[in-house]
């Protein structure tokens, strides 16, 4: 069994500093890795990355993030990613990474991901240059996706993005914003290979389970959503092996609901 911890949107500065580290301090107990689901910062600026870096770095577990678009805000987004490596914080850009850990070999694939919409709802690459080059970022990020995905020789894999792989997830927030949340491809990708959860963060509005049409499971791990530092999935439990427990900010094993 291999047990994951995750959360996204933490949206740090200097006021937030402090508040997750009681209860990140107690996760190396209930999991063995943490993965953050972007948009760490709120602007992204590096002073901000240097305050995520004094939260979640030197855990004791391995840390693993893809960026959110809030990360992306003040375009320095490599002076964020150097402050998030030196903390140890492994940042995942159309790429994957496969962890020994002591479950198993845990492959993470990571993409910020990027909108378009959902089938029957979706942009078209039809028209402006603008709207073809808005679908053409899409598509390569779910390609990238997809490609780090089947790449990755693993016992367990996980998919983990910042926008949303499917509607179900994004249940709450306003249906005119479906399209700036996730996209369909994100879905697709996930499902092009053996994909044992897919996590996800963005729509702070959102709702927690979906699935995508090929049957893996999808989580928003949005603080916001969970209400919790993080929850923690146990992997390769059967027979359900997604539908684990969450952990509250005191460290409190508790049923999940
Ligand atoms: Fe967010
Ligand atoms: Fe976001």
């Amino acid at each position: 069994m291999i047990r994951i911890a995750a959360v996204g949107d933490v949206h740090v500065d200097e006021d937030v500093v402090g508040r997750f580290r009681p209860a990140l301090e107690e996760l190396p107990d209930c999991a063995d890795v943490l993965l953050l689901a972007g948009d760490l910062t709120r602007h992204g600026t590096e002073a901000e990355a240097r305050c995520v870096a004094r939260e979640f770095g030197g855990l004791g577990v391995p840390v693993v993030t893809v960026l959110g678009n809030h990360d992306h805000q003040c375009d320095e987004v490599p002076q964020v990613v150097k402050v998030l490596q030196e903390a140890g914080i492994r940042v995942l850009e159309g790429e994957g990474i496969v962890l020994d850990l002591p479950g198993g070999r845990l492959g993470v694939a990571g993409v910020k991901g990027f909108g378009g919409g959902f089938a029957g709802r979706c942009a078209s690459d039809f028209g402006e240059p603008e709207m073809k080059a808005f679908v053409r970022t899409a598509n390569e990020s779910a390609d990238a996706l997809g490609a780090a995905l089947r790449g990755l020789d693993c016992d367990l894999l996980v998919a983990l993005t910042h926008y949303a792989p499917v509607p179900e997830t994004l249940a709450g927030e306003p249906l005119e914003i479906y399209p700036f949340l996730g996209s369909y491809q994100l879905g697709q990708a996930i499902d092009s290979a053996p994909t044992a959860l897919a996590l996800h963060g963005h729509a702070h509005a959102g709702s927690e389970r979906g699935i995508t049409p090929g049957g893996v499971r999808v989580r928003n791990v949005a603080h916001p959503v969970i209400k919790q530092a993080y929850s923690v999935f146990h992997l390769g439990e059967q027979p359900d092996p997604a539908e684990v427990s969450g952990i509250g900010p005191s460290g409190t094993q508790q049923p999940w609901s």
